[in-house]
């Protein structure tokens, strides 16, 4: 039942001065079987009533098939979870992508499929080599867009669900301008700037190879492709995500090279065979979305990026926020995730890139410091100059460590807010909600799913988005824990059960 004040929790015992017990992160780890569907009931604090959407979240659910663990979390099987807000209550639901490969490891009782992350097969080499059957795990992200729901995995076509049951429809090829195998990224970004047309979602697809294949998608809001183009780039491309302006998408091709033979002879994952580069620059790929003008490179030093925050365009200059390692921590063989030392890698920190398409320089500053990942604007400036970037950081402002807190980087100010939910709490990507009539960048909310290793279990955490410092405005605790995931949307449709199956407030 909702209780008025969200409670202060007791601190627990840490090891060596850090923020966490590597126990406790650990335990975030362990999969998530069930599928479940309920109001929440027990809330700390109050949902604000002004708040009705469905957050939509993905990530690995299994870290095992029958109690054979994964070689790495990323190669876990997609379950998509919807958190359903109406007028001041919550539901909550979760269910699996119902891929072919999940429901044939399901029912085998044993993992059938290597992972791109190194998950083999039992039986060692022999039983991998040159077995390069791929498993669509649908497990990155999750987005509601032209009255469709999909679930998304950068290597292969978007799954389709429904939005309420979370069912799983099948494979949705955007009414066949995919055809089979194609791939669709898992960041699509949706540039709301125009104001002449509706908002566009984009995003991309990469075929990597020798030289590798960059395609661009664009999305009315129908969901019907409106736009697709292709561009030749020069070597293997791993490329997670990227950002647009009205004019351009931008393309960080990381200094990688890949040696595929130890994946062909059942060594390795594909991902185990990529090799950092620290001696070669970090590629940028400026090409345009709506004109026929030729594509440019820049270069910058080199880095290692998974997810921009935005990017905005200035004169002749782009502007490009996002969160850059010094170097790629290699997955290893015979490495176990779980038993990863975080004070042994860099941690990701902000930078501001600043490309001057007439020089063709690329200038760069570090916006932040502490250890952060996933970040998140308000939507509404996608493309657009940004003030306000949301983050999941360290809860310590020095040193790798494991994201407990949420950090909001005022970029405009050098301002800071921070919540940190150490040291039983582990967070997820925040996402932004922005307040119906809002004008203000920063009126609205930030959602996270944090593990509370205190109770086993997860927690929807509703932060005032004006004011992180103060802490939860509510708390809901679900009754069992959900594996810490990847990434999430919202959306200002609610995916609750009908108003008969509601319970009283
Ligand atoms: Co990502």
């Amino acid at each position: 039942m909702q209780s008025p004040q969200v409670q202060e929790r007791s601190p627990a015992p840490m090891s060596s001065g850090a923020s966490y017990d590597i126990n406790d992160w650990q335990k975030g780890y362990q999969s998530q079987p069930n599928e479940y569907e309920y109001w929440i009931d027990d809330v700390e604090g109050q949902i604000p009533p002004e708040l009705n959407g469905t957050l939509f979240r993905n990530g690995p659910g299994l870290l095992d098939v029958n109690g054979q663990r994964l070689h790495h979390p990323f190669d876990g099987d997609g379950m998509v979870c919807a958190i359903a807000f109406s007028e001041g209550r919550a539901h909550f639901c979760n269910r699996f992508v119902r891929t072919p490969g999940f429901l044939e490891e399901q029912a085998a009782g044993k993992i059938l499929y290597r992972g791109v992350f190194g998950t083999q097969k039992p039986g060692g080499w022999l039983a991998n080599a040159f077995d390069l059957r791929q498993k669509h795990i649908a497990n990155t992200q999750v987005i509601y867009w032209g009255g469709k729901l999909f679930a998304l995995w950068e290597a292969a076509e978007p799954y389709r669900l429904d939005p309420y049951t979370l069912e799983t429809l099948g494979i949705d090829r955007l009414d066949g301008v995919l055809q089979p195998g194609d791939a669709f990224a898992a960041h699509p970004r949706i540039d709301q700037s125009s104001t002449e047309s509706a908002p566009t979602l984009v995003n991309f697809a990469i075929k990597p190879g020798l030289s590798s294949t960059i395609t661009i998608y664009e999305l009315d809001t129908k969901g019907k492709v409106v736009q697709r183009h292709s561009h030749s780039v020069p070597g293997f491309a791993f490329i997670h995500d990227f950002a647009i302006t009205p004019n351009y998408c931008l393309f960080f091709q990381n200094p990688m090279d890949l040696n595929p033979l130890p994946y062909l002879g059942g060594l390795r994952g594909p991902a185990e065979c990529i090799k950092f580069r620290p001696d070669k620059t970090t590629k940028v790929w400026v090409i345009p979305r709506n004109s026929s003008e030729p594509m440019q490179v820049l270069e910058t030093q080199s880095g290692f990026i998974f997810h921009h925050a935005n990017a905005f365009e200035q004169g002749e200059e782009i502007y490009v926020d996002s969160i850059c390692y010094e170097s790629f921590p290699a997955v290893e063989p015979n490495q176990d995730y779980l038993q990863t030392h975080f004070p042994d890698l860099q941690p990701g920190q902000l930078w501001r890139f600043q490309l001057d398409l007439k020089t063709k320089t690329v200038q760069r500053q570090m916006l932040e410091s502490r250890c952060c990942e996933f970040p998140f604007i308000n939507p509404a400036k996608m493309g657009q100059p940004h003030r306000y970037i949301y983050l999941g950081a360290a809860h310590d402002p020095e040193g790798n460590a494991p994201l407990q807190g949420i950090l909001k980087v005022d970029v405009t100010t050098d301002e800071r807010q921070l919540w940190s939910a150490a040291p039983r709490g582990f967070v997820s990507e925040p996402v932004f909600v922005p307040r119906d009539g809002g004008t203000e960048e920063d009126d609205g909310w930030v959602l996270t799913l944090v593990y509370d290793a205190a109770h086993n279990r997860s927690d929807v955490v509703i932060l005032d988005a004006r004011d992180l410092n103060k802490g939860p405005v509510a708390r809901l605790h679900l009754k069992h824990h959900i594996p810490y995931e990847l990434h999430g949307t919202w959306t200002p449709q609610c995916f609750a059960p009908s108003e008969g199956d509601r319970p009283i407030a």
